[in-house]
């Protein structure tokens, strides 16, 4: 049985019986696997007459392990030393071949770093279960494709605690091919970002998306930041400057929800043969719900083109705090549903009411939506939430969530690419997958 592929991919195979392991072969195969590590010790119970029954029945080179005690670290000559209280990788010279793997949802990256590292092997996980620090097999192949990866890759990745449901891999690694751009894209499970960007300095980790909690603390690890970023406080990606190295700090949620608010009214204004050089959001009342990352996000956006800013949210004093901050209002949450001093408001929900799995819930009724003019959902788990859905019920210009993500998420790949911009293809992958 020779090796066709440059990185080799092995399914880690744990089961109760042997009968299951052999299943778990064939189904290895079938994902693209090209070996596999039989992990005796899961066996409920297992003798060297299973080994030899699983080796004569085996589809594919085997590797059998038997760990004596689960989650002990072994010592070994390595070329990746796991420092446990930082979750630092140290780089060493390294004589002869080793496999080295780091288990847990922080391990994650030992997998699909290890080939730019010279790793020959990753290891994945079956049938696209989700098993901390493995990713699927199926993604090792239609997601990252680790033979494209070697050591002039650029490693970028999304900084975030949980970061399980990002997105973020699906999307930008599939960019990175479709331009033949030399990168890969990461999930990064980070406690503390400024000491994360502290150990992670060298030049080849060369950007960043943040998500929560992150934000807010990602300004002050900027040796820059945009000014519309920092008046905003909250920065969505970091950039390290080939240059001199320096951490730069953008946000580009607030321009992706805005000019896809734009988009849609300009769109609307034309069809009716209006032509302006105006913002259409300009003088219009602008009815916020949620004052978090996305809320400050889209009040600034909103400010910062002529646009009279409203804020209802649950933390009142929070609501009130962006007010002063955009020198708009806040009033209380309770008066949103009857709110409508007059007519061609825009609402924008930035709350997280009616995302996943609470999507019976929405910010104002069915009824009450008539008084917009436009209504912009920044949740986009389900795509199309009650909110927008009423909304078109009765007629009102909509803007979802998944617009806000393409562009929130074109924009990061321009700056991590320095200027390259599929967005076609970008638009029909989160379209396709999400
Ligand atoms: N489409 C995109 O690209 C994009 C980008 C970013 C965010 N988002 C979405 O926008 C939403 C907010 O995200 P974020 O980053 O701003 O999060 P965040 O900083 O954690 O803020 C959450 C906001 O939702 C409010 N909220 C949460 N649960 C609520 C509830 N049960 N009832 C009423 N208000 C509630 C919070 O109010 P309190 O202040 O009272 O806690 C706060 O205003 C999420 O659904 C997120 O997925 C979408």
């Amino acid at each position: 049985m020779g090796f066709k592929n440059r990185v080799l991919v092995c399914a880690s195979i744990e089961s109760e019986t042997t009968e299951e392991m052999v299943k778990s072969i064939g189904k290895a195969k079938e994902e693209g696997a090209d070996l596999v590590e039989l992990c005796m010790d899961s066996l409920a119970a297992s003798s060297l007459s299973d080994v030899e029954l699983l080796l004569k029945q085996r589809a594919l080179p085997t590797i059998v392990s038997f760990r004596l005690r689960r989650g002990r670290v072994p010592r070994c000559r390595c070329t990746w030393k796991l420092d446990a209280t930082s979750g630092r990788w140290l780089m060493h010279p390294c004589h002869v071949p080793v496999i080295v793997r780091a288990v847990g949802d922080r391990g994650l990256i030992s997998q699909l770093l290890g080939p730019k590292y010279g790793a020959f092997m990753v290891c994945g996980s079956l049938g696209g279960r989700s098993v901390p620090g493995l990713p699927p097999l199926l993604s090792l192949k239609n997601v990252y494709e680790l033979d494209n990866v070697d050591v002039d890759t650029k490693v970028f990745g999304v900084v975030s605690n949980p970061v399980g449901h990002s997105k973020g891999p699906l999307l930008h690694n599939p960019a990175f091919r479709y331009c033949r751009y030399n990168g890969i894209y990461v999930p990064l499970l980070v406690d503390n970002i400024k000491e994360f960007l502290r150990v992670y300095s060298c030049a080849d980790f060369a950007g960043f998306s943040i998500g929560l909690p992150h934000k807010e603390a990602a300004v002050a690890c900027c040796d820059e930041v945009d000014p519309l970023a920092k008046s905003i406080g909250a920065v969505n990606t970091i950039i390290r400057r080939p240059t001199d190295g320096k951490l730069v700090g953008y946000n580009t949620d607030c321009d992706a929800c805005i000019t896809a608010i734009e988009d849609a009214l300009q769109e609307r204004q034309t069809s009716n043969g209006e032509v302006t050089n105006v913002s259409p959001i300009a003088g219009r009342l602008f009815v916020l719900v949620g004052a978090g990352g996305a809320g400050r996000a889209l009040a600034f956006g909103a400010k910062s083109k002529g646009a009279r800013v409203v804020i209802f949210n649950r933390n009142f004093e929070r609501a009130q705090c962006l007010a002063r901050a955009v020198s708009g209002e806040a009033l209380p949450i309770e008066q949103l549903e009857t709110y409508c001093p007059e007519n061609g408001m825009i609402l924008a929900n930035c709350s997280a009411i009616g995302m996943e799995p609470d999507v019976h819930l929405t910010p104002v009724s069915k009824e009450h939506l008539r008084s917009y003019d436009l209504v912009f959902d920044a949740v986009y788990t389900p795509r199309n939430t009650r909110l927008l859905q009423e909304a078109a019920e009765v007629g009102v210009t909509i803007v979802s969530g998944v617009e806000m993500f393409i562009r929130q998420a074109l924009g990061q790949f321009k700056l991590f690419t320095n200027g390259l911009a599929p967005e076609d293809f970008m638009r029909k992958v989160v379209l396709e997958q999400f």
